[in-house]
């Protein structure tokens, strides 16, 4: 599965919406390195650039929040650190010698959360920068 930023995902604003396509395309590049059998071993650094990347556009998407008086920033906040740190714990239980099933299973899951909070939450925030 390949993720793309579709209609239903775009919140409106630029930035934001031109980060999450660079994200979409840095998960695509882990997805095809982990479907490639013998490029497990690439899932832990992969995944690692994907974690920066992450926290970068967070910090930007917090900082037009914190800009514009953004009412829902306390519980936006909460979620991005949360979302972080299960990467993070992901990243860290992934061994050397490649991702494991289950280890990509839970990424799935993760990437899964990460579109809901994006056509929910961010789609909020983008209606709100708009209303300004
Ligand atoms: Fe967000």
């Amino acid at each position: 599965m390949r993720y793309q930023l579709t209609p239903d995902l775009e919140t409106g604003n630029a930035q934001i919406d031109g980060e999450h396509r660079e994200l979409f395309l840095r998960i695509n590049r882990l997805l095809d390195a982990c479907s490639v059998g013998q490029g497990r071993e690439e899932a832990g650094p992969a995944l690692q650039f994907l974690l920066d990347y992450v926290n970068t556009h967070f910090q930007h998407e917090e900082s037009l929040q914190r800009e514009a008086g953004y009412p829902n920033y306390p519980g936006h906040h909460t979620f991005h650190t949360g979302y972080v740190k299960k990467l993070r714990a992901l990243a860290a239980d992934i061994p050397s010698t490649g991702a494991t099933i289950s280890d990509l299973s839970l990424l799935n899951r993760h990437l899964g959360t990460l579109i809901t909070h994006i056509k929910v939450e961010d789609k909020k925030l983008g209606a709100f920068l708009k209303s300004r």
